[in-house]
Parts: C-alpha cells; structure tokens; sequence
C-alpha cells in the first residue's frame, strides 16, 4: 500500500509530492527526512519538528523537507535539483532566500534586473550570445549606456557567461533580450536548460523595421509570451515588468513611492507566487495577476500606448496605476 507524502503545498500541483512506501515505517522515513535535511543544507531549529534553510528568514514543517529528501533520496530526481525545488518552495512561501539565477540579456534590462538581484543576495549570471565579443566592447551601445566591461567592472558580483551556460546555472531565468531576438536567445540558451524552471520573459515584440515608433510583431490572438511557452512548454514562463522602464521594474519605490502596478501571466500558480515574491523584494506593492499566458497579449499590448506616453511626457519615468 502506498500514501502520499505531500510537503505541505496541498492544493498546489503536487510538485513536491512523494510516494512513500508505508512498509518502510515511521522509523525510516524519519531516517530519510534527517538524510534529506544533511542533503539539502538544511538545519535544525530550537523546535523538534523545525528546520531552517541557511538565508531564509523562517523555518519550515520537518515535513515539508522530508518529502524533498525523499524525492531526491529516491532518485526521483538529483539532490541539486531538489536544493532547487526547495529553495523555490521556501521563495514562495516569503522566505527571501539566495537562488541561483541566469538573466539572458546585457542591456538595460539586463543590467537593472542583475543587478537589482545580486543586490538583493542572489547568484546572478548574466547570459551573452557571444562572451569575448561582449567583453571587447569600447563603445557606449544604442541608447549611450556604457559598454558591458564597464558596468561589469563596477559589479564584481555578477558572472558574464553564455546563454547556455548562464541558463544552466540559473534555477530562476529571466528573458531579457530583443523581443524579436527571444526565442533565437532561448534556443541558444538551450530548452534542457529552461525545463522545469520558472522562465520571467520581460521582452516586448517590438517590430522597428517600418520605423519609429515600433509596432507590435505578434498581437491581437496571440503574444510573445504564449509563442515562448509553446516552444518551450517545459519551462514555467511568467510574463511580468514589460511595462515599466527598466530602472522602476527593480526600484519601484523611486517612483511615488511604490504606489503603482505590475501585472503577471502565466500557466503556472506557483511559478508566479516565486515571481510575485520576487516582485515585492524589489518593492512592487500592487502585483496584478491576470491569469494564464495568453494574458500576455493584454500587458504587450499595453506598449502602443506606453511608447506615446513617453514621447508625451519627454520620459519613461511613469506608470500607472489601477485604481478598484
Ligand atoms: N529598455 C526598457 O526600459 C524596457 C522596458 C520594458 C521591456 N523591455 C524589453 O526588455 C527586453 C530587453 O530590452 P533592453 O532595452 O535591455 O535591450 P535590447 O537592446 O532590446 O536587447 C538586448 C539584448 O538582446 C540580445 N540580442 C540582440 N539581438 C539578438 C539576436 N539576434 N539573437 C539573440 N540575442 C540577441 C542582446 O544579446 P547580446 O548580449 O549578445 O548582445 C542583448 O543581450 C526587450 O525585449 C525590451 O522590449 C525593455
């Protein structure tokens, strides 16, 4: 006979769930949780039926971490990706907890989101088509922001790597190319490599080639955020900060002190409470959900209107905010 040990995220997809065979008793299961703790970097706290992850601010249901030791113990999956599914599940609980996260994309948006995150404690690589080039850059780019090798200079916490590499690394990764350039990134960042993690696609499908300004290249009945998830139907893809300029996605509070909103799509409830939590640690106070992926096409299509406002307004230091 068998039961299911479910880690304490009941009602969820049961991602955490492990079988356990109940002929191996109380007294093994108790010696798999303890295995599990050892495996997962996990520690005791004062109470008997608590542990803490280093960095996490509270302690989890022993449990809770049983059902991940045994799921790596049973091979189910490896210990590392165990260490990652917990770390998410503590994340998504409110635990700010150090991850291990990949932003695929050197530029503005790049840069904001690694920094902002190896700010907040986070081992952030940063994912570049090609590394040497990126690194013999001299010259400001596009938009007069310095090279890479200069911001990079002055962030030696964050990894300059491949996007193959980079995506490897991450538990987290963050879709911070060209819109129109995404799904090539992500192909080179490899689909092995996206399984199974949450995927935060912050590209807009912007179309320059008629000129300024940019129309949208997917629209209407579909979006890039639903194109991403379909090529890449393993990853948990949340579309969310695509429609703030890049410095307000990861410093909120600059503007009218935090007082406005974000929204998030995605297939995956628990991908987005990850990202929500993630959101509010960069002090975003109003997170809308507006439901599954296809959502997306709401939020991208908010960009005609965000392009004129800024050409209006003279900058792209605004945004708004849902008044219910
Ligand atoms: N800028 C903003 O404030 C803002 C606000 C909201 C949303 N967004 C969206 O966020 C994304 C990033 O914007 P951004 O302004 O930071 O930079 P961007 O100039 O739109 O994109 C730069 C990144 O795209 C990659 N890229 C360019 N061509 C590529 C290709 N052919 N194949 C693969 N990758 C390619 C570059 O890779 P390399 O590193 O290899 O050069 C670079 O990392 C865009 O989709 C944009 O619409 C931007």
């Amino acid at each position: 006979m068998v039961h299911e040990q479910t880690g304490g995220r009941s009602g969820d997809d049961g991602r955490l769930g492990v079988r356990l065979h109940d002929t191996l008793g109380e007294a093994a299961v108790q010696e798999q949780r303890e295995l599990a703790c050892e495996q997962l970097g996990f520690a005791r706290t004062g109470s008997p039926r608590e542990v803490r992850h280093p960095g996490a601010r509270d302690g989890l249901g022993l449990d809770a971490v049983g059902a991940l030791v045994a799921v790596a113990a049973a091979g189910v999956v490896v210990v590392r990706a165990a260490q990652a599914e917990s770390k998410m599940y503590l994340t998504q609980r409110g635990s700010r907890i150090a991850m291990r996260v990949a932003v695929l994309g050197t530029g503005m948006v790049g840069r904001a989101l690694a920094g902002r995150l190896a700010d907040l404690g986070h081992d952030v690589v940063m994912g570049t088509r090609d590394v040497a080039e990126t690194l013999a850059r001299t010259s400001p780019d596009g938009m007069g922001n310095p090279p890479l090798p200069t911001w990079l200079a002055g962030r030696p916490q964050v990894k300059l790597d491949s996007l193959a590499a980079a995506a490897a690394h991450g538990e987290i990764v963050v879709n911070a190319t060209s819109g129109g350039h995404s799904i090539d990134a992500l192909v080179a960042a490899g689909a092995q490599n996206l399984a199974g993690k949450v995927l935060i696609d912050i590209a807009n499908p912007l179309d320059f080639s008629h000129g300024m300004p940019p129309t949208l290249f997917v629209k209407d009945t579909y979006s890039l955020g639903e194109q991403i998830q379909a090529d890449f139907p393993d990853a948990r893809v949340v579309k969310t900060l695509n429609t703030l300029n890049a410095n307000l996605m990861v410093n909120p509070r600059e503007l009218a002190d935090g007082d406005h909103s974000v929204f998030v799509s995605g297939n995956d409830p628990a991908a987005k409470a990850i990202v929500i939590g993630l959101l509010r640690d960069f002090g975003h106070t109003d997170v809308i959900d507006l439901g599954d992926i296809t959502t997306a096409r709401g939020s991208e299509m908010y960009l005609p209107i965000w392009l004129r406002l800024m050409g209006a307004l003279g900058s792209s230091a605004f945004n708004v905010k849902v008044v219910r």
